[in-house]
Order: structure tokens, then C-alpha cells, then sequence
């Protein structure tokens, strides 16, 4: 087994992958390229240009088993292929009965054979809906027959997973189907499912949400709290119970799905979520992994080990925070290709200690953005901040810095010792090591616009490694007994092989700290009175 997701009660956890501790410096490609082994190979060689070390691409359930019970793993080995040849892991997307809330990669007789795969009903007695110009529909969170042949399906696909990738840990993750949950409607509107939100709430279900009141959402919390101990789905959850009701079914289902997968062959899981934040219920899809429904996912879909937020929406901070305010661990399996692309993900390792970062269609990074991508990817082309997309160098640099300095970075992962600040919170400029403080800012001379990061490991009491872009260092000292701070040693370079290579000893004119471009820096601070 050469993958492990270690969770610590003090910690987020972390991977670890052939005996290594290792962080997902990712990026996750559009739809449709990883059904090709022609259409990767320019995808490979931009993978590489940016410094990733895991490629996130789907496997699709149509692909795999074309007829019932004949299963066909071509994409997986080509998948497998390139990701060996160009040094590169993998994170493979399950698409199975849902993606984007929706039942688009069922193989061609599952489509058909609408007596097993049974189409949710949004509207009594429709199945479909027009949604933006199209028709929406999606199989039924309540369909076990449908259930039963996606777990199959997953659980064949993980047994090849297995066979051929145990010994290497190639990949090292898998995404059980791809933003869950139901559009249009709280909650599904068929005779059966009127049934089932009419009858008692499983008893086992009810005491278990009334046992973890505490981390939930607060109009969440209120409903469970003020709703009866037992009763129907109205009754025990109120306001929110058609929420919590397409959450328990769409969890039941995808855990069904996991469990199978896992039985086979035990890789760390995780679940994306569409998130709730530009539209209310319905508009994004109900009983899929939001925030507020994660006590929900945590009680009934134990096989998934992290709700992944795709992130594409303005509010990028508020979201990573609320994913992790329970103690879980950060995993971004999609964000905006835009300009901030890269600090963030200095940011997401060096404060939130994150498992995986991952633009989605890393593949156009640094390609002019269209209307239609800023339509469809969150990308915000009127606001000049977010219009330009990352630079590929740039981008490249952060993740070859961030991987160089892993040996010293991931050490320090749950612990105070490692910090990052951003210009996305300005009013959090300051990371405090003890009493050695270290804060950044942008130059009043740098445009408004322009962002800035630094990432600091503590390694000793004095010694510090940082990756900083676009910002005024300052080191102050906290200490009331110490209260003056200078650098002993102040040194732009590289780590090698976990030893730090120095380019050049900064003094005199670069001693001003700052640092306008991308630059990684070991510094040792004196403290005296
Ligand atoms: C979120 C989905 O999970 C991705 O597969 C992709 O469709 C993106 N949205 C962009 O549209």
C-alpha cells in the first residue's frame, strides 16, 4: 500500500505516499482530454511546465464498462502511462452517476435502461427540467439498482487501480463521483421520495446529528436543536430538513459507491462540492458536501475522507477558512486559473497547510481568458485583478519553490512554525514565531492591484526559510526582555535535495527587504536587549 492519509487530532494530516510526506502541487485538466492519449500529450509537457506534481483527470464510468460487466481500462493505463513517463502522480475523478449534479457519464445502456436507472423527479411527475436553455436530469439519489451498478463499476476500476498501481502509488487519491447533489428543487418530488421525507428520520441518523451540534452552521444548529428527537424529516430538522434529507440520501449513495471502491483497493477519497455561495438552495445543488451539511457527510459517508470546495467564487479566503474551522483538511481540487492563482497557493500550504491546490483546465494557464471562460470557471474578466490569467513561469516557480522546500515545509505541518500571509487579507499581515514577528505589506509604489505573499518556516529559534513575492519584509522582536531584532544572515537561493544552496548573501541596498519579485530567502534573526 503506498498511499496514506494520516489524520492527527491536533492537525489537518497529510499524505503520505511511498513512505513520503506529500502535498498535491496539483492541477486539474478539462473534462474531456484524459479520453484521449493524443489530446494529453501536450497536456503532460504543460503539467511539467508548471511544476505539478499531481495531475487530477477524470475516468469516466461510460468509458470503462461500455457494455454491463465488460470493462475496458484504456483510459486508466494511458492515464497511468503519461503520468509515469513525465514524473508525474495522479488524482483520478470518479464520474459516475453524477457530475456537476447531473447524470451525464452513464454508459450508453444505463441511459437507456430508464426502468434501473431511474431519473429524479425536481417537479412532481417531471423528469427534467429546463435549466439555463438545457434539460437537467439526474438519476435518483433514492435509485439503488442505479447504486449497486455504480458501486460495481468503481469497485472494478479500483481493483484495476490495485493490480496495476499498488507497488508505484502512482496515484494517489480518487474522487468519488463529481458535485453531488440535486438542482432545482430542496429535494426530490416522487411518489417515493414524498414517501420517504413523510416517514421518521432513522432513529440512528437523528441521535448522531443531535450529538454534533456544535461545529455545525448556526441556522443549521438551531433547527437540529430546536427540531424533535425524533419524528418526521420536518419535524426533527425544520427549516433546513429538505436539505439534510437530500444530503443524508446523496452521502448514503456516494458512501455506498466508496466503500465498494475501497474494499478493493484502500486509497485515501474525497468528495467535490459545488459550493452554496452565488445561489440559494437548488441553485447550487442540494445534499451535496457544502459546509453546512458536512456533519450530515461525516455521519453517513465515512468512506470519504475529505469535502473538497471548488473554488472559483471573489469570497476564495471565507471559503478555505470555513472548510477547515472543523479541524479538516484543506483539498482544492478546482480553482480560477487568474493572476492569484499562485500566491494562493503559496497560501494554501503555508496557512492552511493544505493537501492538494489545483487550478482547473490548468492546461490554458496563461492563455488570454474568454468571456465564456469567465462565464464558466468563475474567472471575473471585468474585475482588472482577477482578468489576467497566471503567468506559467511564475506559476512554475511557486510550485518547483514549494516542492524544494517540502523536505523543511511539511515537517511543520499542523504546528505554529510554519505560517503565510497574503494580500488577499492585508489586515492579517503579521506571523508571529514566538516573539519574532515577521510582517509583510505592498510598497506603497507597487499598484493596489498587484498581490503579494510570504510563506515562512520556522526551522530553529532563529533560523527561518521564506518564499515571499511582492512585498516589504519586516522582523520585530516581541520579546520585552529582548526587544531589539536584526538579521544575522540574510540569503536568496534554493533547497537541493533538502540542503540550501545560496545564490547570493543580501546586504547593504537588498538588506530594504524587499522583495518585488518571486524569491526564496533564509534569514537568522538576533533578538537583544
Ligand atoms: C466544476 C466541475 O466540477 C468541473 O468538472 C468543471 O465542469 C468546472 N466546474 C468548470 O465548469
Amino acid at each position: 500500500m503506498a498511499v496514506t492519509l494520516h489524520r492527527t487530532p491536533a492537525g489537518p494530516g497529510w499524505l503520505e505516499v511511498n513512505g513520503k510526506p506529500f502535498v498535491m502541487l496539483g492541477g486539474e485538466t478539462h473534462n474531456s482530454v484524459s479520453t484521449s492519449k493524443q489530446a494529453m500529450a501536450p497536456v503532460w509537457e504543460k503539467a511539467v511546465a508548471l511544476g505539478l506534481n499531481t495531475v487530477i483527470a477524470p475516468v469516466t464510468w461510460e468509458l470503462i464498462e461500455p457494455e454491463e460487466g465488460v470493462f475496458d481500462f484504456t483510459m486508466v493505463d494511458d492515464l497511468l502511462e503519461g503520468a509515469r513517463a513525465h514524473g508525474l502522480h495522479l488524482a483520478l475523478l470518479w464520474f459516475g452517476t453524477w457530475k456537476n449534479a447531473q447524470s451525464f457519464y452513464l454508459p450508453e445502456w444505463a441511459k437507456r435502461d430508464t426502468a434501473r436507472f431511474v431519473r429524479a423527479e425536481v417537479e412532481k411527475g417531471k423528469k427534467q427540467i429546463e435549466r439555463w436553455g438545457q434539460p437537467y436530469f439526474t438519476v435518483s439519489y433514492l435509485c439503488k439498482t442505479a447504486c449497486e451498478a455504480d458501486a460495481r463499476a468503481f469497485a472494478r476500476f479500483m481493483r484495476y487501480l490495485k493490480e496495476s498501481d499498488d507497488a508505484i502509488g502512482t496515484v494517489v487519491m480518487v474522487q468519488v463521483e463529481n458535485e453531488t447533489g440535486l438542482l432545482g428543487a430542496g429535494r426530490e418530488h416522487s411518489d417515493a421520495a414524498d414517501a420517504a421525507f413523510a416517514s421518521p428520520v432513522p432513529q440512528g441518523f437523528a441521535d448522531a446529528m443531535r450529538s454534533c451540534t456544535a461545529s455545525m452552521a448556526p441556522d443549521m444548529r438551531r433547527s437540529v436543536e430546536e427540531g424533535a428527537a425524533s419524528g418526521t424529516w420536518s419535524e426533527v430538522f425544520g427549516d433546513n430538513a429538505e436539505e439534510i434529507f437530500s444530503a443524508y440520501h446523496v452521502a448514503s449513495y456516494v458512501n455506498a459507491v466508496a466503500e465498494a471502491g475501497r474494499a478493493e483497493y484502500d486509497l485515501p477519497t474525497f468528495a467535490n462540492c459545488w459550493l452554496d455561495v452565488l445561489f440559494d438552495l437548488g441553485g447550487y445543488p442540494s445534499g451535496g458536501p457544502v459546509s453546512r451539511v458536512a456533519e450530515v457527510w461525516k455521519i453517513c459517508a465515512p468512506a470519504i475522507d475529505v469535502h473538497a470546495p471548488d473554488i472559483y467564487v471573489r469570497s476564495y479566503l471565507d471559503v478555505c477558512r470555513d472548510y477547515t474551522r472543523r479541524g479538516d483538511p484543506l483539498l482544492i481540487p478546482e480553482t480560477a486559473t487568474h493572476a492569484w492563482a499562485g500566491i494562493r497557493a503559496v497560501h494554501a500550504v503555508g496557512h492552511f497547510h493544505a493537501l492538494c491546490f489545483a487550478p482547473f483546465g490548468f492546461e490554458d494557464i496563461g492563455l488570454p481568458f474568454s468571456q465564456q471562460q469567465g462565464a464558466l470557471f468563475g474567472m471575473d474578466v471585468n474585475d482588472p485583478a482577477l482578468a489576467h490569467p497566471m503567468d506559467v513561469d511564475e506559476y512554475g516557480w511557486y510550485n518547483r519553490a514549494l516542492q524544494s522546500l517540502m523536505p523543511v515545509i511539511q515537517p511543520l505541518y499542523g504546528t505554529q512554525h510554519l505560517q503565510a500571509v497574503t494580500s488577499e487579507e492585508p489586515e492579517e499581515n503579521a506571523m508571529q514565531f514566538g516573539s519574532i514577528r515577521i510582517s509583510a505589506e505592498r510598497p506603497s509604489f507597487l499598484p493596489q492591484q498587484s498581490n503579494y505573499v510570504c510563506l515562512a518556516a520556522r526551522v530553529s529559534e532563529e533560523e527561518f526559510y521564506l518564499i515571499v513575492k511582492g512585498c516589504r519584509l519586516r522582523v520585530t522582536s516581541t520579546d520585552p526582555n529582548r526587544p531589539y531584532a536584526e538579521l544575522l544572515a540574510l540569503e536568496d537561493g534554493w533547497m537541493n535535495d533538502g540542503k540550501w544552496q545560496r545564490n547570493c548573501r543580501l546586504n547593504g541596498d537588498e538588506a530594504s527587504l524587499l522583495f518585488e519579485k518571486q524569491t526564496m530567502l533564509r534569514i537568522k534573526v538576533l533578538q537583544y536587549s
